[in-house]
């Protein structure tokens, strides 16, 4: 009788254990890591800008914008988004698009570079479609839906 009690104490307090630790976990930052942290994000955002130059949809609205200050917003931005310890503090998404009346077709290509981007950086596939995932939800936003 004893031995059964014990083993009941010892199976309960397990699950408290591994209740508490799932509480307290980490933030998911596994994301982030795969994209190289903060300086491999930094150099994905910097193939993005090579790409974006070359491409005929879109680099007529990024004509004469401030380089210096896109790539490190946008590079906090997905760094905040991969889960990463960064603090997006660039401008708000649908106000700063809303003049451009930005296309799906324009949209899409911006997604394409993002991955094209990310394969030259040899990021895994699924760690791609991770990312893009979280871009979604700012469709409706750039696209000023
Ligand atoms: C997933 C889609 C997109 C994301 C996450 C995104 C994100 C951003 C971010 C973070 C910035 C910098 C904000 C700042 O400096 O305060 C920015 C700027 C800008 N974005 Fe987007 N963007 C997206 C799609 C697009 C598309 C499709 C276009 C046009 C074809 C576009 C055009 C621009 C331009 C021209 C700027 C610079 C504006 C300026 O400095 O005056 N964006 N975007």
């Amino acid at each position: 009788m004893r031995k059964t009690y014990f083993a009941a104490l010892m199976i309960t307090a397990g699950l408290l254990l591994s209740g508490c630790q799932s509480l307290y976990n980490e933030p998911d930052n596994s994301l982030y890591l795969q994209l190289g942290e903060r300086a491999g994000i930094a150099n994905i955002v910097e193939n993005l800008l090579y790409l974006i130059v070359d491409d005929e949809r879109i680099n007529e609205q990024f004509k004469g914008m401030d380089v210096v200050q896109f790539h490190r917003n946008l590079t906090d931005q997905l760094c905040e988004l991969s889960g990463g310890p960064c603090e997006y503090s660039g401008r708000e998404m649908r106000e700063l698009h809303a003049a451009m009346g930005i296309t799906d077709t324009q949209f899409n290509a911006l997604v394409e570079n993002l991955i094209l981007a990310m394969e030259k950086d040899h990021v895994p596939t699924a760690a791609q479609n991770r990312l893009i995932k979280q871009l979604l939800p700012l469709y409706p936003d750039i696209r000023h839906l």
